[in-house]
């Protein structure tokens, strides 16, 4: 069943200074459907939405917008969220300093005689936050608070107002299944409320699962759209890349040396409930050559465990490990990269990127030592190992001195992984690391991380994406609750049991985890 058409635009046509982002897009959207935008890195599906938000000024491209039969030419964000458009971006916009309830109404703080009702506010917010399913304090600061939980809560700050459309890039790009599941029924409800959803996911899966339209881009273009149901995985991939599909995942045809790296045992105390651990006597080993997994919900303490293994984590850490059986101490991320163990953060906005520089910078930030003799980089090495990285990865970008933050959203991640691979570690830690990828570039990372491996070098690949934990692992190792509760073999392990370890328990207990 579909609605009436709420917008549709013609001609949309979007260049930056050396890109034509998008080009001549045209499309309908109906009230009260899901429609998906699909497409890989670059392909301009953040653009087109942020033309049709209001982000970029009316006059800085060309084409037009007709919402509910009249033309629209927005200046600004405001004047599309007053014809009932909003956008949930890919990357947050929230205030850490603030708490849940200031953030939830940035924008239109309830006040009496221009005071603000703080009783109001609180009392609102507590109400939003349960009736969003989660169990968080209004009174928290935001920078206490996880990236999938930021992402509920920007989705509930829009909901706050007269929604018409509601576009949502990447939403679940940070969120797990758990919390996923939460944000469909979501979808659900605000369907039934006859409102337009526009969803832009790199996750073929639930975009089959949610949607009723899906509309492919490539290079800027439109290039299909179609019903849920004349799509099949196959033929999105395909039109996405614009050539048959192969497999995902390269074979596996490794076989894991000794261990290379051996913790002993990590306990990490949460630095805000004294006495509480976020992770529990946790022991593993890492052997060279191996692809080792580290599945679980999100709080299951896997990336702390990464980060108490690089001496990043802020706050009190018992760690024993031992690398090429000697004792090693790491008390800094620095001290990590000298003892080759590289790190790709899980928030790369946060840790991750670094805005001002280039790609080039980006990306050999960690090589630096490798790249310099005597002190002094080797501006040709530094080049070739760029170069090197960016057509590995396929980093779609105009130059190698382009500034980071003028890359798509999937494109700035791949430079920040391709720092580690460019900074050859014995060792690499990669927290999420096709979170907002591609199919065709997760593709080539797998093969890169196959490559790697089969060089000899270690991974510990933290993943809450279970289908690429299924394709790559050479063994999964489940953690729930911040300990350890099983490691199976990766060719062997069965999906539902480990869904099953993950979360068992799970539902009484997480509730009281904030
Ligand atoms: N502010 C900008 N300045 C210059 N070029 C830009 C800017 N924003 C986007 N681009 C370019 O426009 C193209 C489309 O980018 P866009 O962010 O729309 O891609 P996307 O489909 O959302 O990709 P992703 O899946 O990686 O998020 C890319 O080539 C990108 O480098
Ligand atoms: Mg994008």
């Amino acid at each position: 069943m579909s609605g009436e058409i709420i917008i549709n635009f013609c001609n949309l046509t979007k260049r930056f200074t050396s890109v034509v982002a998008v080009k001549d897009a045209a499309l309908s959207i109906r009230a009260g459907e899901v429609h998906a935008i699909v497409g890989g890195n670059g392909a301009g599906k953040s653009t087109l939405m942020k033309m049709i938000a209001g982000v970029y000024p009316d006059s800085s491209f060309d084409g037009s917008i007709i919402c509910e039969g009249s033309l629209c030419s927005f200046k600004n964000v405001t004047e599309a969220q007053k014809a009932g458009i909003f956008m949930i971006p890919q990357e947050l916009n929230m205030v850490n300093d603030l708490t849940i309830a200031e953030n939830l109404f940035l924008d239109n703080y309830p006040a009496r005689h221009g005071i603000i009702d703080r009783r109001i506010m609180y009392g609102e917010s507590e109400k939003i936050l349960e009736n969003f399913g989660l169990s968080l304090r209004a009174s928290t600061l935001v920078r206490e608070i996880g990236i999938a939980q930021r992402q509920l809560i920007t989705i509930a700050r829009a909901m706050r107002n007269d929604v018409k459309v509601l576009l949502l890039d990447e939403p679940t790009a940070t969120l797990s299944d758990n919390e996923c599941k939460i944000l469909f029924e979501k979808i659900r409800k605000l369907k039934k409320k006859n409102i337009a959803l526009i969803y832009i996911s790199h996750r073929m899966e639930e975009v089959k699962m949610i949607s009723d339209i899906i509309t492919v881009m490539r290079d800027g273009q439109i290039i299909e759209t179609g019903k849920n149901e004349n799509m099949d995985e196959k033929k999105i991939v395909s039109l996405m890349v614009g050539k048959e599909a192969g497999s995902m995942y390269p074979p596996r045809e490794r076989t894991p040396g000794e261990v290379i790296l051996s913790v002993k045992t990590v306990t990490v105390y949460d630095p805000k409930v004294p006495g509480k651990k976020i992770v529990d006597n946790a022991a593993f080993d890492l052997k060279k050559g191996e692809i080792l997994s580290f599945y679980g919900l999100v709080g299951a303490g896997r990336s702390e465990t990464a980060l108490a293994m690089i001496g990043a984590f802020g706050g009190t850490v018992d760690i024993l490990m031992e690398k090429n059986h000697k004792p090693v101490k790491i008390l800094s991320p620095s001290e990590a990269i000298d003892k080759k163990i590289g790190y790709l953060p899980e928030d790369r906005k946060r840790q991750g990127v670094i805005d001002i520089l280039g790609v080039d910078k980006n990306i050999s930030v960690a090589s630096l030592y490798q790249l310099a003799s005597k002190g002094i980089v080797n501006k040709k090495r530094e080049n070739e190992t760029v170069a090197r990285i960016i057509k590995a990865l396929a980093i779609k970008t105009p130059s190698t001195q382009t500034k980071i933050n003028n890359l798509s959203g999937g494109n700035a991640q791949k430079c920040v992984l391709g720092r580690w691979i460019a900074a050859d570690s014995d060792i690499l830690i990669l927290d999420e690391a096709t979170q907002g990828i591609d199919v065709e570039a997760k593709s080539q990372i797998y093969s890169i991380m196959d490559g790697l491996a089969k060089q000899g070098k270690s991974i510990l690949f933290i993943s809450s994406d279970l289908s690429e934990v299924m394709g790559v692992s050479d063994r999964i190792l489940t953690m729930r609750h911040g300990k350890v509760v099983n490691i199976s073999d990766g060719k062997k392990a069965v999906r539902e049991q480990i869904i099953w370890e993950a979360a068992i328990g799970e539902k009484e207990e997480a509730l009281h985890d904030n």
